[in-house]
């Protein structure tokens, strides 16, 4: 048997000698791709790197940078082309690393806005016309997910695809745009994501890749990542711009910081609890949680590196009946069972690992073998994931390979919320009493 197998795995080899780690082997995998640098092209005062974001119930934040810092924080608006009949005033701020000084990057709060609508606007009084859609307030409700997803021809592919086919809200588990100190490349990455930033809300939590700490240059970290994506932390009650909660239809997502403290006297887990405990599964039947380093990876790259998160947080995940956990960090597709304490639990969260971005730094190739039973299905391809939340029961999950120019189909399976689950509920586990 074991001969036999070996023979197989020989003979493999030799018909298709590049596809010697592939789980699925009618797929070549895709080397990393050069950095895309995409310049301003237009004025000083013209703004760039618009993106929008949730914030809070019925008001979105609208994101833009100017060169010229006399350009007002202010975004017109109206429900017709050309015709603004609104007019709101934010606020703005900038930042210094080493020898780089920001734009002036400002925030603009409107609202409040109609569901499922389109929105024309323009920032700073200047400049061209965006759009944007707000989510719709009742199911169904389309996120497009990946993480680690850089500035690379993968990534304008990855994009590409994303772009083709709508959704409601973009979710990002961290690893933004690979600048990794080097400043410009931020702002490279804002213009890159633009056209499809600045037309879906946008939401984003943070990876290794966004601290950069500089020895003696630079101590404060996530400098540039707080100051141009500012996220609901406020509006979400959080103290910290790494770890906040927003409502979507009926999902309520839970973007937590891999990279702050975490543990039980902390102020993230402290938030956590009071946030989970808030959770009304008759107005969110789906919970959904992000974060950037997996606690479950059966990949060699960064093997352990969610470890203590998990154990200091799992049990509050666990305990409120959270559906699926995302993770990024680990460059591949990976879908998990139920789990809970290392063990499947048919109450406990599916996990997913989507850093399959496309960022500079290419592919996690080497999964551990023999695979582990509570791995399902995994994949060393760049790509996307699409959660489709269909009603407060059912979900379809997929995750879309980038195929050249096209796109496939590679993993998908229906969910269902463990809302709808009476066995997850027994009495002492009501979710009154979290
Ligand atoms: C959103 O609007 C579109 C058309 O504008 C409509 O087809 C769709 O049903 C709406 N979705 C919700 C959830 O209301
Ligand atoms: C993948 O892309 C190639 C080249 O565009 C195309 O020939 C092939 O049919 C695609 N595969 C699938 C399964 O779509
Ligand atoms: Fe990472």
């Amino acid at each position: 048997m074991k001969n036999f197998s070996l023979f197989l795995s020989f003979t493999f080899l030799f018909l298709c000698p590049f596809l010697s780690q592939a789980d699925v082997p009618e797929l070549s995998r895709e080397p990393p791709r050069p950095i895309v640098f995409v310049p301003h092209d237009g004025s000083k005062s013209d703004p760039q790197q618009v993106h929008v974001s949730l914030a809070g119930k019925d008001h979105m934040r609208v994101t833009y940078i100017t060169e010229d810092k006399k350009v007002e924080s202010v975004v017109e608006y109206g429900k017709q082309p050309g015709k603004y009949d609104r007019k709101t005033t934010g606020e703005s701020t900038s930042y210094k690393y080493f020898f780089y000084h920001s734009g002036k990057i400002h925030h603009v709060k409107i609202g409040p806005l109609e569901p499922n609508t389109t929105y024309y606007y323009m920032c700073g009084c200047n400049g061209p016309e965006f759009s944007f859609k707000t989510p719709p307030s009742s199911f169904p409700v389309e996120f497009a997910i990946v993480g680690d997803l850089g500035q690379t021809e993968w990534t304008a592919a990855t994009l590409a695809q994303i772009k083709s086919q709508d959704y409601d809200v973009f979710l990002l588990p961290g690893d933004l745009s690979y600048a990794d100190t080097n400043q410009p490349l931020w702002d490279s990455f804002g213009r890159l994501v633009e056209p499809l930033a600045s037309k879906r809300p946008w939401m984003v939590t943070q990876g290794n890749h966004e601290i950069e700490f500089f020895p003696i240059i630079e101590h404060t970290t996530f400098k540039s990542y707080n100051s141009r994506w500012l996220m609901p932390y406020t509006e979400s009650l959080s103290e910290s711009n790494l770890y906040y909660s927003f409502d979507v239809a009926g999902v309520h997502t839970v973007m937590l910081g891999s990279y702050t403290d975490f543990d039980c006297d902390s102020d993230q887990y402290q938030w956590l609890q009071a946030d989970l405990a808030k959770v009304d599964r008759k107005t969110t039947p789906w919970v959904i949680v992000l974060l950037h380093a997996p606690w479950y990876n059966t990949n060699e790259a960064h093997e352990g590196e969610g470890e203590s998160m998990r154990e200091a947080m799992e049990s509050l995940l666990f305990n409120a009946r959270v559906d699926v956990v995302f993770a990024g960090h680990v460059h591949a597709y990976e879908r998990f069972k139920r789990v809970y304490n290392n063990k499947a639990d048919q109450c406990g969260p599916i996990h997913i690992t989507i850093g399959d971005g496309g960022n500079r730094e290419g592919l996690a190739t080497s999964f551990k073998k023999p695979p582990s039973p509570l791995s399902v299905f995994r994949e060393s391809s760049f790509g996307h994931g699409r959660l489709k939340v269909i009603d407060g029961k059912r979900a379809h999950w997929s995750w879309h390979r980038n195929n050249d120019s096209n796109t496939l189909l590679a993993d998908e399976v229906w969910l269902e919320s463990l809302s709808s689950s009476s066995s997850c509920w027994s009495s002492s586990q009501s979710h009154d009493e979290l």
